[in-house]
């Protein structure tokens, strides 16, 4: 009975295996398909019969040979599939032949079953290469993925790096965000999520695929190129970013005709959507830290408006000047931001001073000037237990140093003095001369500008003087807004 079905893949190999040990023994062999209705019996038909029994003994690797001999007939046997065999006879002259042959037939199966254990760790190595090709693949997506989560980096970059990371190590046509809802809101991100790969996705594409998410629930969600009609969208991947208000995916598509994606792609793509959500959580935490400092910071500055009537929006107005005068420098936003909150502070020292000189309404003594020349240092010893605050100390401390190594408390020079310090230096004194104090009145903005100017190389960074000039119209309005508000505040309190 030959080979009347074909078990998957095994005739090829059997007929090749056939072939070899024909090869290395000289015996002529045939491939016979089992039939164990005849189990243990000849196979009838025939000449002479093949005994079935010889084939039942081993059915896998390591295979082991089989022996029959009548009279000077020798048959042959190996099973190699359950139901698959090679079988052949021989007529030999003695004993002695028969016995060669078996040995050539015994070490024949084993070289056979030694290069099949070889071609299979060829494989086996083949795969683990391949897979760990692909594992490495993944591993860089997601290193790459978790070096852009820096708070400071804009969200739309990492969101493109996700995306280009993503799209390779997916061999994806596209990745993108996408919102999807069962109360119809969907297609492309309006808000902080928009970028990113919505582009690539085409506005159609993902459209149909928010349709489709639209009511699924749990995540990974796997659709295929035929749930879609017509197919103009091939395999897409998608996962759930859990825990925001809306219902957020993250999405790879492929190309049609491409392979569906399967459990690993799946796997790299929640890691990096628990990374991103990670993120967004951390970016929240951050917003409310800053949220805090900036109230805490607040009600610092308005204790001492309490305490100084005089000076009541003074710090206001240095912080809003530094913001102008840093920005007009080009500074990075977190500097100006820092520039901003050390002018707000920079006096907080002065709580520090006695009512007796802070509020003395006749002109200061030598003495009274050097407690209040304290009010620097006694600053940075309050804020200096804060560390969310030490990098605004430069300000609070340096404020009144001097370009010319003249000015206190430590009386640096030049550039020893921190750039934020040099900035908020000249704008203190611009609110300082410009406002109106119980010993004396304001001075004109003219006069001011005077007085800069000959100050610009000595007591003041010429630098940051040139800055003001160059930014003196919106700081002047800013300065006469500012004031302003103040009084209507004053009035409707
Ligand atoms: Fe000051």
């Amino acid at each position: 009975m030959f080979l009347t079905t074909d078990p998957v893949g095994e005739k090829t190999q059997i007929l090749a295996r056939m072939h070899q040990l024909e090869q290395s023994t000289g015996l002529s062999l045939e491939v016979v398909e089992l039939d164990w209705s005849f189990n243990g019996r000849w196979l009838p038909g025939t000449a002479p019969p093949i005994p079935l029994d010889l084939l039942n003994s081993s059915q896998k690797a390591p295979w082991k040979p089989q022996f029959r001999q009548e009279d000077l007939v020798v048959t042959f046997a190996v099973a190699f599939a359950p139901k698959l065999g090679v079988v052949g006879r021989k007529r030999v002259a003695s004993a002695a032949e028969a016995e060669l042959l078996r040995r050539l037939f015994t070490v024949a199966v084993r070289q056979l079953d030694a290069d099949e254990q070889v071609q299979q760790k060829d494989h086996e190595l083949e795969c683990l290469v391949s897979h760990v090709t692909h594992l490495y693949e993944q591993v860089h997506g997601i290193f790459q993925v978790s070096r852009s989560l820096s708070l400071s980096e804009p969200f739309e970059q990492i969101l493109s790096i996700i995306e280009q990371s993503s799209v390779a190590t997916l061999a994806a046509e596209c990745v993108c965000l996408l919102r999807s809802s069962a109360d119809g809101t969907s297609g492309p991100l309006p808000d902080q999520f928009r970028s990113v790969g919505s582009e690539g996705c085409g506005t159609d594409g993902l459209e149909v695929i928010a349709g489709q998410l639209r009511n699924r629930i749990g995540s990974p969600v796997f659709l295929r190129e035929r749930d879609f009609e017509p197919h103009i969208i091939g395999p897409v991947l998608a996962v759930e970013l859990s825990q925001l208000s809306q219902r957020i995916w993250l999405v790879a598509r492929r190309g049609p005709g491409q392979p569906e994606f399967g459990s690993e792609e799946a796997s790299y793509l929640l890691s990096i959507s628990a990374m991103l959500e990670g993120h967004l959580h951390n970016a929240d935490l951050y917003a409310e830290k800053d949220e805090l400092l900036i109230q805490f910071v607040q009600s610092l500055v308005n204790s001492l408006d309490a305490r100084d009537h005089a000076t009541r929006g003074h710090s206001q107005r240095v912080a809003a000047i530094g913001r102008i005068l840093a920005g007009h420098l080009g500074l990075p936003e977190e500097d100006v931001t820092r520039i901003h909150t050390s002018g707000l502070l920079h006096d907080i020292g002065k709580i520090g001073i006695s009512d007796a000189v802070l509020k003395k309404t006749d002109p200061l003594t030598q003495a009274d000037w050097e407690e209040i020349k304290r009010h620097p240092v006694i600053g940075h010893e309050i804020l200096s237990n804060l560390p969310v605050l030490a990098d605004i100390l430069p300000g609070v401390r340096s404020h009144h140093e001097r370009i010319d190594g003249t000015g206190y408390p430590d009386g640096l020079a030049g550039e020893e003095i921190p750039l934020m310090a040099r900035i908020l230096a000249v704008a203190d004194a611009f609110d300082a001369m410009l406002s109106l104090r119980p010993y004396r009145q304001g001075l004109p903005v003219e006069g001011v500008e005077q007085i800069l100017r000959e100050g610009a190389g000595t007591q003041w960074d010429a630098e940051i003087i040139d800055a003001y000039f160059a930014s003196r119209e919106s700081i002047v309005a800013r300065w006469n807004r500012m004031i302003r508000e103040d009084r209507t505040h004053v009035r409707s309190a």
